[in-house]
């Protein structure tokens, strides 16, 4: 598979088969992470692949409350997020389904050596996910090229002391995301739906037009 048709195909997956992702395949997709560049190379990542059932069911308890919590306000309309009730209808079901996925990744960081460069702008810190991000991408697009599904969460940061009990994560060590893993129970989207690139790309001043943007609808 090309790269670009990984990028473009590579969906938030819902729904999966409760079949196993063997080994071969799991350190294959795993291994992809590593090559990710991090900061100064300090490589500060590490990556647990929680396949362990009963850790999957502890993760889903963990995870549940905090949708429900997240459904309950866009309910209300505290929460903005103009997604139609049919996609929300799946991503709840991928919320209340999410132990039996084969293959839980959390993924790990030494926050120590995460640079907040730009936490004195008075504005949401950018910087630090910068060493964390494009190996969590990086493993997603690899499993993608495997045909696996994945979904990234991040919802469970807030119940990030839970999970350092859980898994033994010692203290030194947060957790950014985990990227649930396994085959997936629908096809994959033809394409993603994403902004046109003229509406996101520019040249040499924010706004202008970029050549041939146009033609990446
Ligand atoms: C940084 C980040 C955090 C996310 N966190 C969650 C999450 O906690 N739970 C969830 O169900 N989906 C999560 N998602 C998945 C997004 O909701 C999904 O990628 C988005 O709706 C677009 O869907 P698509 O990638 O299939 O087009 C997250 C995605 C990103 C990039």
């Amino acid at each position: 598979m090309d790269l670009l048709t990984a990028m473009q195909t590579m969906n938030a997956c819902r729904y999966y088969k409760s079949d196993a992702v063997d080994d071969a395949v799991l350190a294959k997709v795993m291994n992809a992470a590593r090559w990710a560049a991090t900061g100064s190379n300090k490589q500060p990542l590490s990556f647990i692949a929680v396949r362990d059932a009963a850790k999957r069911q502890a993760l889903h308890d963990l995870y549940q409350p905090i949708w429900d919590m997240v459904m309950q306000k866009y309910a209300s309309g505290e929460f903005q997020s103009g997604f139609t009730p049919k996609f929300l209808a799946h991503v709840d079901h991928f919320a209340k389904h999410i132990a039996e996925v084969p293959v839980h990744i959390v993924v790990c960081a030494e926050w120590q050596s995460l640079s907040a460069l730009d936490a004195n702008l008075g504005r949401t810190v950018l910087t630090p996910g910068s060493s964390i991000y494009p190996a969590v991408q990086n493993l997603m697009l690899a499993a993608r090229a495997e045909g696996l599904g994945t979904t990234l969460t991040t919802l469970l940061a807030l119940v990030e002391p839970q999970i350092k009990t859980l898994l033994n994560i010692p203290e030194h060590i947060a957790t950014a995301a985990v990227v649930m893993l396994g085959w997936p129970a629908k096809p994959f989207p033809k394409s993603l739906k994403r902004k046109p690139l003229a509406d996101t790309a520019f040249l040499d001043s924010y706004g202008a037009a970029l050549p041939g943007a146009a033609d990446y609808v």
